[in-house]
């Protein structure tokens, strides 16, 4: 196994120095690693501004914050649903206007494991139309002022980008026909993950270096994430995993780590290198190839841009 860059505990926030002044605008933290990464950038020193579709829920994340870190913490929640394209468009008007730096936007908001095809606005598929085509939008949207602020994007994939049919269904993206809630999970967080490699090819051809673009994941952590839109079944068999798993607070690893440290391989996929990438110290680790098909990357980018109606100003 390849040496961690970080020791053997791997990255830790230990590593994060004070963050007075900056600011990190972070998706979907009324629980697990969202709320996690909140708390640990707040704990040291930073703005967070939280982007949550449920107002009471982050309400109440930003009094357990600060009941836990003190009233002066610095952090508010704009209302964005994920799943609502105008939702997403309001969001990023309101932070344009609002907010003059960003270090890093980091996409961690997801649905998972939804027992039956659902279908949402534009008639996307639930998880590819929340966790994917949400996410693009506002990327595309914020990128202005990411570039002003020499910003990051960290994107939270998952493991699951190696499972399911490992590329794009790009004949019947939405599953109509096929629908399993793995598959459809994995294809939208293999989408979230392409999308930044892509990313990066764009910037790098445009010869824009300053925005960096990063993916990781969270390995295995006991989050709220399947109890939120899985099925009975699937709640279940997580709970029975459970021993397997680790503490949401260390499945925020990767994304404080791709959103702070200094002088990171963006090239690289960061999460826990332990047993079969569940657990573990968090470092880079090996990225199977499908994830850099540059075929597909650019003929899923195009497809976003025409789906969203959302073009990249790079
Ligand atoms: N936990 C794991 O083992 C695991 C494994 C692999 C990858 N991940 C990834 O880790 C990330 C964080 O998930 P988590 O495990 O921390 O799950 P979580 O506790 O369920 O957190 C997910 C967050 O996303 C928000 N969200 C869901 N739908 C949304 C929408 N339409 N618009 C805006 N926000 C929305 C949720 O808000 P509400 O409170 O309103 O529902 C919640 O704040 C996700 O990207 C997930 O795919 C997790």
């Amino acid at each position: 196994m390849k040496k961690n860059a970080f020791g053997k505990k791997g990255w830790t926030p230990d590593r994060i120095e004070n963050l007075n002044g900056q600011t990190y605008i972070i998706t979907g933290t009324t629980s697990g690693t969202g709320f996690e990464a909140s708390r640990i950038l707040l704990s040291k020193g930073a703005k967070v501004v939280m982007l949550n579709r449920n107002p009471q829920k982050a309400k109440a994340a930003i009094e357990t914050l600060k009941e836990k870190l003190g009233n002066h913490i610095d952090v508010s929640n704009i209302k964005m649903d994920l799943s609502n394209q105008d939702s997403v468009k309001d969001a990023a008007q309101i932070i344009l206007s609002e907010v003059q730096h960003v270090n890093a936007l980091i996409c961690n908001a997801a649905i998972a494991q939804v027992p039956q095809r659902k279908l949402i606005e534009k008639d996307w598929e639930s998880q590819m139309g929340v966790n994917y085509f949400g996410h693009f939008t506002l990327q595309a949207l914020l990128y202005p002022l990411l570039e002003k602020s020499k910003g990051r994007i960290v994107t939270v994939g998952s493991m699951g980008y190696d499972m399911g049919i490992k590329t794009i269904k790009f004949d019947d993206l939405n599953w109509a026909k096929d629908y399993t809630p793995n598959n459809a999970y994995s294809q939208s967080k293999l989408a979230q993950i392409m999308s930044i490699y892509e990313l990066q090819n764009r910037l790098k051809e445009a010869n824009k270096s300053e925005v960096k673009a990063y993916a990781c994941h969270p390995g295995s952590s006991r989050t709220s994430l399947i109890s939120t839109s899985g099925s009975l079944m699937m709640r279940i068999i997580f709970f029975l995993m459970t021993p397997l798993t680790q503490s949401a607070e260390k499945g925020a690893y990767p994304q404080l780590m791709c959103a702070t440290e200094k002088d990171l391989d963006q090239t690289a996929f960061y999460g826990p290198t332990g047993r079969s990438n569940w657990v573990g110290p968090v470092g880079a680790h090996k990225l199977e190839s499908h994830a850099k098909d540059k075929e597909v990357s650019k003929r899923l980018w195009d497809l976003s841009e025409q789906e969203t109606g959302i073009k990249w100003n790079i």
